[in-house]
Formats: C-alpha cells, structure tokens, sequence
C-alpha cells in the first residue's frame, strides 16, 4: 500500500467535466474530485506514489493533448488517508447489469435481494464497480460464464471481474496485473466474498507466460495495451470461448473491431456506456 498519493487539479472550462474526467482516467488516476464553478470546473484527481510526479503529468499532458486550454492549478501529496470512507455513505449498493450489486464492504446486508453481490473495498487498485468500463464487461459476462469454466482476467485491478465469473460458477480464475502492488488488494477483496483459493494471482504482462486453455477471458484496460494483447488471444482461448473487452472509447471502436477481425474473433455483443465502449468476442468453434 502506498504511503502517500500525488494529486494533480486541472482547471478548465464550463462542459469540460467529462474531457477532464475521462484524461484522468486514461492517464491512470486512482480516482478523482470534480467541483463546478459558474465559470468552470475543477478536478482533482489521485496518483499512486509508484511512479514520481513528473511521470504522471507527463501520462496527463499527453491525455490532453487536444485541449491545450486545460491548466494545471496545483500539485501535491497527501498521506494515504482512507478517503473513500470519510463519508460512511460513499459507494452506495449499486445495481449492475441485471444480476449484480457491488457494494462496498461496509454496506454489506444494504444489497437488494435476489441480485448477486460483489463486495469490494475501495482502494488504490482501479475497479470499485463504479467505472461504466468495468460495468460494461460485468453486463456482458452475465449470459457468457458457464458452470465450471475457467478464466483469465487480464489488468485484474481490484479484482471485481474474477469475483463477477466466479460467482456467476467459473470454477478457477487465474488473475494478472502488470502492477504487483494490487494483488494484495485481490487477495483481501475474494476474502470479503469467500472465495479465496479459487484465484491464482500473478503478476504478469498482458498474456505473457500464460498458456491456457480458459473458456473465457476478460480484459478492460486501454485501447494500446488491448491491440497488443489481440494476437495472443486465440492461443489462450479454447474454440468457441470468449473474450470480453472493455475500456474503450466509442470513438476507437472501428480501429478495434478492424483488429479483432486481423485476429480471427467474432464480434457478437457490444455495449456503449458514456463514452465508454466494450465488446464480446468469440473464438470460432
Ligand atoms: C482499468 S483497470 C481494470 C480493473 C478491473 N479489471 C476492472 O474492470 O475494473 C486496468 C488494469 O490493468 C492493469 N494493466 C495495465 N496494463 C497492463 C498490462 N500490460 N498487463 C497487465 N495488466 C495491465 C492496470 O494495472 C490496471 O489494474
């Protein structure tokens, strides 16, 4: 767990809100604040202390590029507080798909009945089930997991899309981040839902080192790292599984369908969520 976090404000104008929210998403932010003024608004948004300042604004000015006018107001640290829970109300029981409820652990008993709970602590990993990207593979894994099957879930994060296929009845999930500092967070998120053992966590690029077969495959991080993983794909995937993507922007979803078509998948299902995008894919039988 990291000690402190960076912050980054940025400043811009009025309807910027979702631009501004969206590049601090795609730059990495942990999370983020957004305060509207009559002649703006303003969003804060968190950093893990895993790589130095100047990186993260280096990822943020890049994210920005087509909206110069965006400022940066301030910079700083602040000491890894357990924000999300300063207001016991944060992260209310929220209803996804139409199976699922994610809630966060302190709301456990508030789920609606006859809805699956998934029950995460909001941490510095990405995937409190609050992100429309994360939502998007949730919704469509609902009709695709089968009894029994196996997963890989590739940028696992917090972990929620593993609990999601384990208790929909996959019956083994191997979990892998590129980042090692989440597993733990994993690790504490499948005891909240009993379901330690199930999961085989790694640390590990995209596919890299892992053979497979699974029945099915999930994987919402960036359009880049997405088309790298598309060639592996099919050697991982057993005929007739399927992969779900997902953290996608509406606006690259022609340059990925175009990709998934070069690596031999069929597109079945997709689904838009603000700006946000993902698509289900399967391996021909
Ligand atoms: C958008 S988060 C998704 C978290 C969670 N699966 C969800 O759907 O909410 C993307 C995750 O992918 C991880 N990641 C980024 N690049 C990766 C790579 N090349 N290989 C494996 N994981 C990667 C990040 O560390 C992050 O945890």
């Amino acid at each position: 767990m990291d000690s402190f976090w960076w912050y980054i404000t940025l400043r811009g104008g009025n309807g910027q809100e979702e631009i501004l929210s969206t590049a601090v998403d795609l730059a990495g932010s942990i999370g983020s604040e957004v305060q509207e003024f009559p002649e703006g608004v303003r969003v804060r948004a968190y950093f893990r202390s895993n790589e130095d300042l100047g990186t993260w604004q280096m990822r943020l000015r890049q994210a920005l590029e087509p909206w110069p006018e965006v400022k940066v107001e301030d910079t700083g640290r602040i000491e890894n507080q357990p924000w999300y829970r300063e207001c016991e109300e944060a992260f209310p029981p929220l209803e996804v798909g139409s199976r699922f409820v994610v809630l966060a652990p302190w709301h456990r008993g508030k789920e609606s009945p006859g809805r699956i709970p998934l029950v995460v602590k909001p941490g510095s990993a990405f995937g409190t089930g609050y992100h429309e990207s994360t939502q998007i593979v949730l919704e469509l894994m609902e009709t695709r997991v089968k009894s029994g099957d196996s997963v890989v879930d590739v940028g696992t994060g917090s972990g929620i899309l593993s609990l999601g296929a384990l208790k929909l009845g996959a019956a083994s999930v191997v979990a892998r981040d590129l980042d090692g500092a989440v597993l733990a967070e994993v690790e504490e998120n499948l005891d909240l839902n009993d379901l330690r053992g199930a999961v085989r966590l790694e640390e590990g690029d995209l596919l890299r080192g892992f053979a497979g077969p699974v029945d099915l495959l999930t994987a919402n991080i960036v359009l880049e790292p997405l088309l790298q993983l598309l060639p592996d794909v099919r050697r991982v995937l057993k005929p007739g599984g399927w992969a779900l993507f997902s953290g996608l922007l509406g606006t690259e979803k022609q340059t990925f369908l175009a990709a998934l078509e070069e690596a031999g998948l069929h597109p079945a299902e997709d689904r838009a969520r603000g700006e946000w995008w993902g698509v289900a894919a399967q391996n021909p039988a």
